[in-house]
């Protein structure tokens, strides 16, 4: 058994790290290279995430290679003109201002995969997607740990998942979840940027939160 009492000092060491941990774009990200010991850190903590029937579904592809990082933000590029104008008036004048990734001003750029299991799977027989929400709960554990080491970390989704693949070589049965860059910062922002730009604030705690149910729809 392991009863280790965590004390009031850690618990607010991890509140902090949760609170000031950051997405980070291309704007804040210098260019110096991530120390081995550092980036074992960051993997190793992904490897503690929990996962559906402890079947740990996930593979994470470095990237660090220039050419193949030029493709993927070629990808970036095309699908992200595709997506502004799904955004109407200022909200795209707005969009098109944002910097969204941060894949060739970082050092290195992690994919990360779902592996699918041939065999079956416990805990994932009914809801197949817990294989992925395993592999998203990885990602986090990674996101926080990088910023526990003063390292910074953005998500980029604005891509086409087939390219990537096909720039990584991976098979046709993984499924990109993640792309992410990583590298120290400049700075690390207080709040979201989205937040300070406006685009979106923060609902707050009593608005997502419901007791027993959802009321009952009005008769
Ligand atoms: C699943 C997921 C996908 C995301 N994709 C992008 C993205 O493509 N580009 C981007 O700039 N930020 C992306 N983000 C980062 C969010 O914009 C960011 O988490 C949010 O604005 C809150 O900011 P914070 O992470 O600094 O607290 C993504 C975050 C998540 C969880």
């Amino acid at each position: 058994m392991n009863d280790w009492q965590f004390t009031a000092a850690d618990q607010q060491v991890l509140q902090r790290i949760m609170q000031l941990r950051r997405d980070v774009r291309g704007n804040r990200f210098c260019r110096d290279e991530i120390p081995a010991a550092e980036l074992d850190r960051i993997l190793q903590a992904a490897t503690w995430a929990p996962s559906v029937g402890f079947s740990q579904p996930w593979q994470f592809v470095l990237v660090r290679d220039r050419a193949a990082r030029e493709k993927i933000a070629a990808s970036f590029a095309e699908e992200n003109r595709k997506a502004a104008p799904l955004f109407a008036d200022k909200k795209r004048e707005q969009y098109v201002q944002l910097k969204l990734e941060g894949i060739l001003e970082t050092p290195l750029n992690i994919a990360v995969f779902y592996t699918p299991s041939p065999q079956p799977v416990l805990g994932q027989t009914s809801i197949n997607e817990v294989g992925e929400y395993s592999v998203v709960c990885a990602v986090q554990n990674m996101w926080l740990m990088a910023r526990a080491l003063n390292i910074g970390m953005g998500w980029v989704s604005i891509l086409d998942p087939s390219t990537v693949k096909a720039v990584l070589n991976a098979p046709a049965d993984h499924k990109l979840v993640a792309y992410l860059c990583v590298g120290y910062v400049t700075e690390f922002c207080e709040q979201p940027e989205l937040e300070t730009l406006q685009w979106e604030s923060r609902r707050p705690l009593p608005s997502v939160v419901l007791t027993d149910s959802y009321p009952a729809p009005e008769s």
